[in-house]
């Protein structure tokens, strides 16, 4: 089932009697909705990424709470309390990387701990919070669109890396946000999507929304993106983050260092765009942010084909899902409430003391 709102676009996730996702594994073979009925499920949807990008995760760990609460047999608040800590240590377990949610549990565990009169008042409560966190990110993503779009030249060739796109959030996008807007604005942009190995969110999912959008774009292997910066055609670059340091290094998916290296090398703008959820000013700097690494078979097989010969006898495979940007090859992070430029340790420290 095609789950479409006029004048939103696609809804990455939905609460409908439950929470719904687009299953991202399938696409762009196949656009369908899934309900996770239970914990475990939610839990599953993300560790192996149907649901996936920061803000989309902290969307759908809020949302997995309303499940675990909606799901239980508890009487009284404080048993349904006991079980909500349980099941939010769960999902906090399921991604390392992403702030997002372990952000969004916080928002919601200060729901779960508040004053309640009933559970159907804590259920209440918990959707409310969770309702409040997904239209908060498409606001964010809106304004960063608008901020953003204004660092897009008319006629620019734009870079981007992984998906940041409404896939990934709870519906605009946080890099593909900028690009949209620029694109609705009526600038006549042309996008480079890095297909983005091992899985594919470049040409699987950006790609998929460029087309849906009918944004002029190109899609490319990885490793083409310095040809591509070679020839002059790319006038920017931008991409999401999962975490930023209080310093400004940037935690994105694994490519996006080569990426922001090749930018410096030919003159490029290094742009990211990210909501003030991305941000953890509890981390002075990058070398701080926990980095998944991801079972092997994502890099050694495409769809089930073995492309590597077997980990063994000193052969071994590495699968790290981000890197770390320094904070030095970056221009400016563009946010929902302005754009930081460096030196980022101000600028960061004054975004979040809301100066
Ligand atoms: O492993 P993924 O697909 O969850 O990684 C996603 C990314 O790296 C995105 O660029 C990031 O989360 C920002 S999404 C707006």
């Amino acid at each position: 089932m095609a789950n479409s709102t006029p004048g939103r676009g696609f809804e990455t996730l939905t609460w409908d009697n439950g929470l719904h996702i687009i299953d991202q594994t399938l696409l762009p073979r196949e656009h369908r909705v899934v309900p996770l009925a239970d914990l475990d499920a939610v839990a599953e949807a993300i560790r192996s990424l149907r649901v996936r990008g920061a803000p989309a995760i902290g969307c759908a760990a809020a949302y997995g709470l309303c499940v675990a609460a909606w799901g239980s047999e508890a009487t009284d608040v404080d048993s349904l309390r006991q079980e909500l800590r349980a099941a939010s240590k769960t999902l906090a377990r399921t991604r390392p990387t992403a702030v997002n949610l372990f952000w969004a549990l916080a928002r919601m565990e200060r729901v779960v701990e508040g004053e309640h009169g009933s559970v159907d008042d804590l259920r209440e409560a918990l959707l409310a919070q969770a309702h409040r966190i997904r239209d908060d990110d498409d606001a964010a993503c809106r304004e960063m669109g608008r901020l953003g779009a204004e660092l897009v030249p008319e006629g620019a060739g734009v870079i981007t890396h992984c998906n940041a796109g409404g896939l990934a959030t709870s519906g605009y996008g946080t890099a593909v946000g900028v690009i949209r807007a620029a694109h609705e604005a009526g600038k006549a942009i042309h996008v480079y999507v890095d297909e983005t190995r091992p899985l594919l969110q470049g040409s699987r999912l950006t790609a998929w929304e460029m087309k849906s959008l009918g944004i002029p774009a190109t899609l490319s292997c990885d490793v083409a993106a310095a040809t591509h910066l070679a020839s002059g055609r790319v006038d920017l670059a931008v991409t999401g983050a999962d975490r930023i340091a209080a310093n400004g290094d940037v935690a994105n998916k694994v490519g996006t260092l080569g990426l922001a290296l090749l930018c410096r090398h030919f003159g490029v703008p290094f742009y990211v765009a990210a909501p003030v959820s991305t941000f953890d000013p509890s981390l002075a700097s990058g070398k701080e942010i926990p980095i998944e690494e991801r079972t092997a078979d994502e890099v050694a097989s495409l769809y089930g084909v073995a492309t590597a010969p077997e980990p063994g006898e000193g052969f071994t495979i590495a699968n790290p899902a981000f890197d770390v940007t320094p904070a030095e090859l970056v221009t400016a992070i563009i946010t929902e409430r302005g754009i930081l430029r460096p030196p980022y340790v101000e600028a960061i420290g004054g975004l979040l003391r809301g100066a």
